[in-house]
């Protein structure tokens, strides 16, 4: 199959292991994207956390450094999750791709981030699903619409489903039309939570708007948590 699927551990004993997995992810070649990329990026984070935040790919510095978050978005998150009193300890962060995919101008050398295409999504889909399986969080965060698509489908709008506790559908339909995330905010499950992508801020005129919105989304995942 073209996917991850065969990257994943062997034994249930690895497979619901945050670490073992992790390992395995880095010999992924479950599709293209680790020709070019310096690394595999899986998720990291607190393995009791509650909140799971899932964003789109690494991007530069992650790819650099091999973690999640660390660049320029991460730090917009960052300051987001201490304004909504979202504890560091209770949060897992990872991506709905672990390989940075980019492109460079023509003799350029800056590497310029390319939205994953549905293919790689798929291809992916293992990994975010045996992270989810695992840490089984109370809250999963989708950052931005890629996130979002990954978790939700491919109807998923930001604009229109953002700053509401959503429920998770079944990891079983995740990605399939079935999982719109509007069949009932209530009743038992894991929650999802939508909203935009912390680079977002970055690219926008109006930054403190931008950033307003972010944090009040983030602040009803803080409030779900209480
Ligand atoms: N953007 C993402 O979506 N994920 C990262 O890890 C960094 C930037």
């Amino acid at each position: 199959s073209h996917d991850a699927f065969p990257f994943l551990p062997d034994t249930p004993e690895e497979r619901s292991d945050l670490g073992a997995l992790s390992r395995a992810a880095e010999g992924c070649r479950g599709c293209g994207l680790y020709e070019n990329a310096t690394q595999t990026v899986f998720g990291e984070g607190s393995p009791g956390g509650r909140v799971m935040f899932v964003g789109e790919q690494p991007g530069d510095q992650e790819d650099r450094q091999g973690r999640p978050f660390v660049g320029p978005a991460g730090r917009v998150l960052d300051r987001a999750l201490a304004e909504a009193g979202i504890e560091r300890g209770d949060v897992y962060v990872t991506n709905a791709v672990k390989h940075f995919k980019f492109r460079r101008r023509e003799g350029g050398k800056r590497r310029i981030h390319e939205p994953p295409n549905a293919g790689e999504l798929r291809a992916c889909r293992p990994w975010l699903l045996a992270e989810l399986r695992v840490l089984d969080p109370d809250v999963v965060v989708a950052l931005g619409a890629t996130a979002g698509k990954a978790l939700l489908g491919s109807s998923f709008r930001v604009t229109k489903q953002r700053g509401r506790l959503l429920a998770l559908p079944d990891l079983a339909d995740i990605g399939t039309p079935a999982a719109s995330g509007d069949s009932g905010e209530e009743g038992p499950g894991a929650r999802l939570v939508a909203t935009i992508h912390p680079s977002a801020v970055l690219r926008a005129e109006d930054r403190d708007a931008v950033y307003a919105g972010f944090l009040d989304d983030l602040k009803v995942v803080a409030s779900a948590l209480r």
